[in-house]
């Protein structure tokens, strides 16, 4: 829908928000983009009373705070997420968790969700372990939960769901990991519970520009589930080579679905569909 009194966006303006969303988070926007990054982002524009994307690019190039920039990044990119997203990859870890502890002599699992958006990737690696491991409380767990938007990651620090984000939550896991409470307006939300949420560290980190350097041979399993999607070829490869540096012998890596790791051969075998292990 056209805002009134609010002009198209020019092909410059939009290079504009091209390059500046490549060299600053890594998201490669196509060009055939612009009419999507112009309906998504008119009501920002309407909101803050702008006229033109020129201005709005102005705007948030000069907001300090962080916030406009995760306005952005929500235009073109989404923050969706859910518990126990991609059943069969939990099947999966299901099946191989003993294998895995098996190998862990030290008894030390590190874990890294490496775009975690509000937190229910991290917390459905939290409570996947704490539900499957029995001798849990003689094993040092740590998950990472990382993304580059410190407002998503601030929902998942916070770590209250609606009843509409519960879906894919088995009851007897809502029972045990999980608080009812009343929120101000009267609606039921669910805190995640202490011992759950002690496992996780979170952190923002860009999974473009950051450094690894800290990380190095560190991960027994990383997710980076629907991020890489965003990402041109080059960078998908470079920071699958990160992940490869990164993960311990024979560690794994899960991606989304519609992802896959077709450049980095010699550094990851397929073990299931959108499951990677390090060679
Ligand atoms: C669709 S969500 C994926 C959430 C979760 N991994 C899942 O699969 O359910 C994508 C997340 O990637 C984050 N993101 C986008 N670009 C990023 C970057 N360069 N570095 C780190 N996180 C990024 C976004 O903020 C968003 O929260």
């Amino acid at each position: 829908m056209p805002v009134a009194g609010l002009r198209d966006i020019s092909k410059d303006e939009f290079k504009l928000f091209q390059d500046y969303v490549y060299k600053n988070v890594g998201i490669s926007l196509a060009d055939h983009k612009i009419t999507l990054v112009q309906g998504r982002l008119a009501k920002r524009l309407r909101a803050l009373g702008l006229n033109s994307y020129r201005e709005y690019y102005d705007y948030m190039i000069a907001d300090r705070s962080g916030e406009e920039e995760y306005q952005l990044i929500s235009a073109i990119s989404t923050n969706v997420t859910q518990f126990f997203r991609e059943s069969a990859q939990w099947d999966f870890l299901n099946e191989e968790l003993p294998n895995i502890l098996a190998r862990k002599t030290d008894k030390k699992l590190r874990i890294w969700s490496a775009a975690c958006s509000s937190g229910e990737e991290p917390y459905s690696i939290a409570i996947f372990l704490h539900s499957h491991i029995r001798d849990f409380s003689q094993w040092d767990i740590n998950i990472l939960a990382s993304d580059i938007s410190k407002r998503v990651l601030a929902k998942a620090q916070n770590g209250v769901y609606e009843e509409k984000d519960m879906q894919g939550v088995p009851r007897a896991l809502i029972a045990q990991y999980f608080t009812a409470r009343k929120d101000a307006a009267g609606e039921t939300v669910y805190h995640i519970t202490d011992p759950v949420k002690r496992l996780i560290t979170f952190r923002m980190f860009n999974l473009v520009y950051d450094s690894f350097h800290s990380f190095y041979s560190h991960f027994d399993i990383i997710f980076c589930r629907n991020v890489m999607i965003y990402f041109d070829a080059q960078t998908q490869q470079r920071l699958i080579s990160s992940y490869h540096k990164v993960l311990s012998n024979r560690g794994l890596l899960f991606v989304g679905h519609s992802e896959s790791l077709t450049r980095n051969k010699e550094e990851f075998k397929l073990v299931k569909p959108s499951i990677y292990q390090k060679i």
